[in-house]
């Protein structure tokens, strides 16, 4: 055996695993066809990774099992994530909703990780395809270009192919099927939605955003909507497009902190007003234009019957939009679905049937909400199985 563990993938959970490893002592080799590693780290949160979040619990990632998650993440908690960030003096800040982001770069977390990987000897390859892999005796052999690299243990790290033209594939999946584990179908996640041509009216209004809860099934979120020239887009969307099927609506309430009645109570104070200008003092002016046409009362709302208003209210907290896609893995942050968590011990991600293979990151199906989730669960996963191999 030329090493210990071999570890494919030099994204965020195989750098994490590789380093993790390494400081245990362990001859660890991270193969990745990529020039570089890290490649999704150094665009992530807008090139200033948002590498964790505050909030991180369980209930905050989808997986068919929603208990899988709950041992390696707290195990492995953002309080020992930003430890590690302050060691290598990286200075960070709270954006918004428990989201910490670099100060700096994204660029530092990827030299932690490889820097970290380099304190404990683990050796990075890139430019390394991953050719083929088998099962060879108690270990597992991987071949690169010219190399035929051996160890006892393999993890699969190469994420999903959620942007493609970085360099994701599905090479997770095939390894998982090529050992006969099971695959929950995987879907493109936090990724815009697009609406028929009927939903043409939002179209007019590409580039405006409004905070909003938008709301898919039992999900609901509270933060900006944008529409788009596609469809709709921006962070609320993104969130409820992790739990979007084909076939169900998004609703978007538009005034969430309005209480029932205001638009009666509206009307009351100011009959002489026109439903645009009193959804104008909320929401951008050609938004409020759009819905109030829409909902079809133009004249003075002191015109307007209690009922049509009460109509009105309930369909602005509850505007409904039936997408007819999303706009894919090209465009998706993450993907859900992947090796199923049935096949794997969620204290050190082995396979159960297949000892010495293990799978982390979001190869896995576990897929974290917007805002730092998944890095944590990058960082959380590759921790449990850099503790066990
Ligand atoms: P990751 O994709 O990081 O790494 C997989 C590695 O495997 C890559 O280096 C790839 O080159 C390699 N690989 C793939 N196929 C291979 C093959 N066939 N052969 C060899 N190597 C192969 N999350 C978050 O928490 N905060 C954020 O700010 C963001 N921002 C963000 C922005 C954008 C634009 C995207 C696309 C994604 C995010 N994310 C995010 C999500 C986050 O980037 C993602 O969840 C993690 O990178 C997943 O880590 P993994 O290590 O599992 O995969």
């Amino acid at each position: 055996m030329t090493h210990d563990v071999i570890i494919l993938g030099a994204g965020a959970a195989g750098l994490f695993c590789a380093a993790t490893a390494a400081r245990r002592g362990r001859r660890v080799l991270v193969l990745d066809h990529a020039e570089r590693p890290g490649k999704k780290i150094l665009i992530s949160g807008g090139g200033r990774c948002n590498f964790t979040n505050l909030h991180t619990a369980p209930d905050r990632y989808l997986s068919e099992n929603r208990h899988f998650a709950r041992s390696a993440l707290s195990r492995y908690t953002p309080a020992d994530f930003i430890a590690l960030v302050e060691a290598h003096g990286i200075a960070w800040h709270e954006k918004t909703l428990g989201q910490l982001f670099c100060d700096g770069s994204a660029r530092q977390i990827v030299d932690m990780l490889m820097a970290e990987c380099a304190a404990g000897g683990a050796e990075v390859r890139c430019n390394s395809p991953v050719d083929a892999v088998a099962r060879e005796g108690d270990g597992f052999t991987v071949r690169s270009g010219a190399h035929v690299h051996s160890a006892p243990a393999l993890v699969i790290a190469t994420g999903g192919p959620a942007i493609p033209k970085i360099g994701a594939t599905g090479l997770a999946y095939d390894l998982a099927r090529q050992f006969g584990l099971k695959v929950v179908q995987p879907r493109p996640a936090l990724v815009p939605l697009t609406l028929p041509p009927d939903g043409a009216l939002f179209r007019e209004l590409s580039g405006i955003a409004a905070p909003v809860e938008a709301s898919c099934g039992k999900a609901a979120f509270r933060e900006a909507a944008l529409f788009t020239h596609r469809g709709l887009s921006g962070p609320a969307i993104l969130q409820v497009s992790s739990y979007w099927k084909r076939g169900e609506a998004v609703r978007i309430d538009f005034l969430p902190d309005r209480a029932a009645g205001w638009l009666l109570e509206a009307k009351r104070q100011r009959p002489r007003a026109g439903l645009r200008s009193v959804l104008g003092e909320a929401l951008p002016d050609r938004l409020a234009t759009a819905l109030a046409a829409q909902i079809g009362i133009v004249a003075e709302m002191g015109n307007a019957s209690d009922k049509a208003l009460r109509a009105a209210e309930a369909r602005l907290a509850a505007w409904e939009f039936m997408p007819d896609g999303s706009e894919g893995f090209a465009k998706a942050e993450v993907t859900a679905g992947g090796i199923s968590t049935a096949e794997l011990s969620s204290q050190t991600m082995e396979a159960r049937k297949r000892p010495g293979l293990y799978a982390i990151g979001e190869a896995v199906d576990v897929t974290g909400w917007l805002g730092g989730y998944n890095f944590q669960w990058a960082w959380a996963s590759g921790h449990a199985a850099g503790q066990a191999v």
